[in-house]
């Protein structure tokens, strides 16, 4: 039937979902995480609390947010099985699809999977929260042949994933502050975004009573998508091009223009932002002061020189192209010392607690139901089997 169309995707998903948990208005440039706006709680809060926030719907006070702390830190180590995990991939697999496999693997290490089970679900939350700064760590001293760290529980969540992913065993790894902040803050940046392609795999994966440990498996793997959670190493290695004198930026931009070979300016444009991505107007903020204390960058001069270009020319303006949160966080993680492949990771450390607000929100919707989205058929009508000897 053509005209009216009704699809009845029959579930709380993404193209007509009602949630509670994070608004955005594309054309204003607004983003708040349970009411509170994102300029507030990056500048204020802490990405622990503002994991506690999108979990559980309010700021926690001084007593809940310390339990809240002290759960996590009691989990965040790995069974010493689980670590033998690691063994099993080649030193240059891309570290997304270890981290989804280890992500699904820990499902099969505890028996926390009953999705109706508030204590359970409760266990798997905290366990999540908890070990996936350091299955990411571990995946990255892999790729390095370099031993693994354990946790070390007197430090936060941020402090513990940056030691165990520079630190060594045979030394003390000294934390910058400001690094730290900057990292915390940059995870508060990634920690939701209503229905967006990793989420809304999440609520559908979660939909068919998946365990939260597979949903947020899948989750992991929408996100690596270079169009997705991929852009800001796709940002990087494009820089690097220019950097490297492939092109200039103005031949580079003509490229984009022409559409030539399918090449676009990654780290521009949004499905909902059509105008400047309120994250990435505060990660250019921090690229500036970590570059400046780790070093000028060039990388950072032929951004912004992109950026110039952009938002004077039609071709860009016409189409609303801004710059959103993955323009700027490259350069702040490779000043940071991070490799490209390792962006990403960060990108899911820091939406992970909104997949699992999103995941929890689902599953105790009464209104939720399997997903099963409907389709608009455009194939033959029916027709009669033809002989083989016919054709
Ligand atoms: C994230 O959904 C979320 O919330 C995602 C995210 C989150 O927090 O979860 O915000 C994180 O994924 C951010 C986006 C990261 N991806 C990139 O930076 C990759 C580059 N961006 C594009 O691929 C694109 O902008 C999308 C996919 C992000 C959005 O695409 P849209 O809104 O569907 O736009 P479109 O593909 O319909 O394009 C409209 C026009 C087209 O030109 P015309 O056919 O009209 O001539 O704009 C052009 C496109 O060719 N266009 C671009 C462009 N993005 C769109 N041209 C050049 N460079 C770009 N980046």
């Amino acid at each position: 039937e053509t005209g009216n169309v009704t699809l009845d995707v029959g579930f709380v998903n993404t193209a007509s979902c009602e949630s509670d948990i994070t608004y955005i208005d594309g054309d204003q440039g607004i983003l708040r995480y349970r009411g509170y706006p994102i300029e507030q709680l990056a500048e204020k809060s802490s990405f622990v609390e503002v994991c506690y926030l999108l979990i559980y719907g309010e700021l926690p006070s001084e007593n809940e947010l310390e339990e809240f702390e002290a759960k996590i830190r009691r989990h965040t180590m790995l069974h010493e099985d689980l670590k033998a995990f690691f063994n099993g991939f080649p030193r240059d697999a891309h570290p997304m699809p270890v981290l989804s496999s280890a992500v699904s693997a820990l499902g099969t290490f505890y028996q926390d999977l009953d999705p109706f089970d508030p204590e359970q679900v409760e266990n798997s939350t905290i366990r999540l929260l908890a070990k996936l700064p350091t299955i990411a760590a571990y995946a990255h001293k892999k790729s390095l042949g370099q031993p693994f760290l354990y946790p070390d529980n007197s430090l936060t969540l941020t402090e513990n994933f940056l030691r165990m992913t520079f630190g060594f065993p045979a030394e003390p790894y000294e934390l910058d502050p400001e690094i730290v902040k900057a990292l915390d803050q940059l995870f508060i940046l990634h920690a939701d975004h209503e229905q967006n392609c990793s989420t809304s795999t999440v609520r559908l994966v979660g939909s068919s009573q998946a365990t939260l440990y597979n949903s947020i498996s899948a989750g992991i793997h929408a996100l690596s998508g270079p169009l997705h959670g991929g852009a800001n190493q796709a940002v990087l290695e494009m820089l690097t091009k220019i950097k490297n004198a492939e092109y200039d930026t103005d031949t580079f931009m003509k490229k984009v223009k022409d559409k030539e070979d399918g090449v676009k300016l990654m780290g521009f444009g949004h499905r909902v932002y059509k105008s400047y991505d309120p994250r990435a107007a505060i990660v250019k903020e921090t690229a500036h002061t970590v570059l400046e204390k780790m070093g000028s960058d060039e990388l950072m001069e032929i951004a912004m020189k992109l950026e110039e270009i952009a938002l004077a020319d039609d071709y860009f303006v016409e189409r609303k192209l801004y710059p959103n949160v993955d323009f700027y966080t490259g350069l702040i993680y490779t000043a940071m010392g991070f490799q490209p492949k390792m962006f990403t990771v960060l990108f899911a450390i820091g939406r992970l607690p909104g997949w699992i607000a999103q995941w929890r929100e689902m599953i105790n919707d009464p209104k939720t139901k399997i997903g099963r989205p409907r389709q608009i058929y455009t194939g033959y009508t029916e027709r009669d089997y033809v002989a083989l000897d016919q054709r």
